[in-house]
């Protein structure tokens, strides 16, 4: 799983969280391309036959996710979208084993390009949609910046109305952090592969 030497940042708990739900030939997303630090990770958990869709609504992160994942030799494994995630579940072939939403914006540009409650929330819906039983999504959903509460709120809204039966979700905040910590949202889909 996770080296504990050190404490994990939100995005390597959201990893650790994703990681068993990917196998040999598995199907993952990245719904939020940004840097591509989450479809590098998923391309090389995802298996040899396995592939990653990676979304994003800026050209310049999808060219800094190609540059990653082509100086990792993994660019066959992926493909780029740069489409907005609302529409997640009539893009990507489904089923899908696992789904990451790393909220905000694209580190090192422009911070007014961010996501926001009501396309977050319709992707998420669209990408539990399509979650195989087993299946595991991730939100690392941050506080600090403008108008990311009012994200929080409504991404805490959705996974705390989620039918128990259909899925498990845990929520994770760092509880001794100063003040901003992001809030981590953990869900599982029911079914038979929930090993
Ligand atoms: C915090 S960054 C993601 C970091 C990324 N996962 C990584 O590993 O580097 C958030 C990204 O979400 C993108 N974004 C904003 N709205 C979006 C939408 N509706 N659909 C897909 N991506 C969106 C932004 O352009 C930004 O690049």
């Amino acid at each position: 799983m996770m080296p504990i030497s050190r404490p994990a940042s939100a995005v390597q708990w959201a990893r650790a969280f994703v990681l068993p739900a990917l196998g040999r030939v598995s199907r993952a997303v990245d719904a939020t391309a940004g840097n591509g630090h989450d479809t590098l990770f998923l391309a090389e958990n995802v298996g040899p036959g396995g592939h990653v869709y990676a979304l994003d609504i800026q050209e310049e992160a999808l060219e800094k996710t190609r540059a990653r994942i082509e100086a990792a030799g993994l660019k066959d494994r992926v493909t780029l979208l740069l489409r907005g995630h609302q529409d997640l579940d009539r893009l990507v072939e489904a089923p899908v084993d696992a789904v990451m939403f790393n909220l905000g914006y694209l580190p090192g540009s422009d911070r007014t390009v961010t996501t926001g409650p009501e396309t977050t929330r319709d992707g998420i819906s669209a990408a539990l949609r399509i979650l195989r039983p087993g299946g595991r999504l991730s939100v690392v959903a941050y506080t600090g910046h403008p108008g990311a509460r009012e994200e929080a709120v409504a991404v805490a809204g959705l996974m705390g109305g989620l039918d128990l039966k259909e899925f498990n979700v845990q929520k994770m905040v760092f509880w001794n952090s100063r003040g901003d910590s992001p809030e981590l949202y953990f869900a599982t889909r029911a079914g038979e592969d929930n090993g």
